[in-house]
């Protein structure tokens, strides 16, 4: 299997995906829409190919992944994994890629959709909050729910550390869940 990882910032996620062997072997290319990302450097360390575009510079959302569409092509691409990629998936990448991109969000969805997930969430005081991985559709973070997992909100836990358990959970649970889809992949063929 090829896959492309779509991120825009840390790429926290993407250094927990090129520590499994058999994922990092598969990663062809990094697309990124925030020329400087932290992620950028990360992937060019890996020896990972890398594809920089700035959104603005493309008449519409539709030439901006006409070119991802075509590299995807080129490279052979079959799966797309979103990791903090902060734009929405359009029409030309969608029908393309139907049921083959995913992406992780941390909290559990359908609660909090959109920025700051994990913020909103503390702000709201909820007692549970976690990590939710979705195949993509044309909406933001929603999409058919692959995995979930929940943590607890610990008592006089600030927004910071909350955060970092958040993150330690998506950077097991991203891989694992690659792994399976995957397997289960290999096994209806
Ligand atoms: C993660 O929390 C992910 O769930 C969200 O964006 C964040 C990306 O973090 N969609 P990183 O760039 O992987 O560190």
């Amino acid at each position: 299997q090829r896959f492309s990882v779509f991120a825009s910032g840390t790429g926290s996620n993407f250094d927990a995906m090129m520590q499994d062997k058999k994922i990092a072997s598969s990663i062809v290319l990094l697309v990124c829409d925030k020329p400087g990302a932290a992620v950028i450097k990360k992937a060019q360390g890996y020896g990972v190919e890398t594809l920089v575009l700035e959104p603005k510079r493309y008449a519409s959302k539709q030439e901006y992944e006409k070119v991802i569409a075509e590299k995807l092509q080129d490279l052979e691409v079959e799966w797309i994994f979103l990791a903090g990629y902060m734009r929405l998936i359009g029409e030309t990448l969608l029908s393309q890629y139907e049921g083959r991109i995913v992406n992780i969000h941390p909290s559990l969805l359908p609660d909090f959709p959109g920025k700051d997930a994990i913020g909103q969430a503390y702000r709201a005081g909820v007692s549970k909050t976690g990590v939710t991985i979705h195949y993509v559709d044309e909406g933001m973070d929603t999409g058919p729910i692959i995995a979930q997992e929940e943590i607890e909100r610990l008592p006089e836990e600030t927004e910071e550390q909350l955060k970092t358990r958040i993150q330690a959970v998506e950077h097991r649970l991203y891989p694992n869940v690659i792994n399976q889809l995957m397997q289960n992949v290999t096994e209806e063929l």
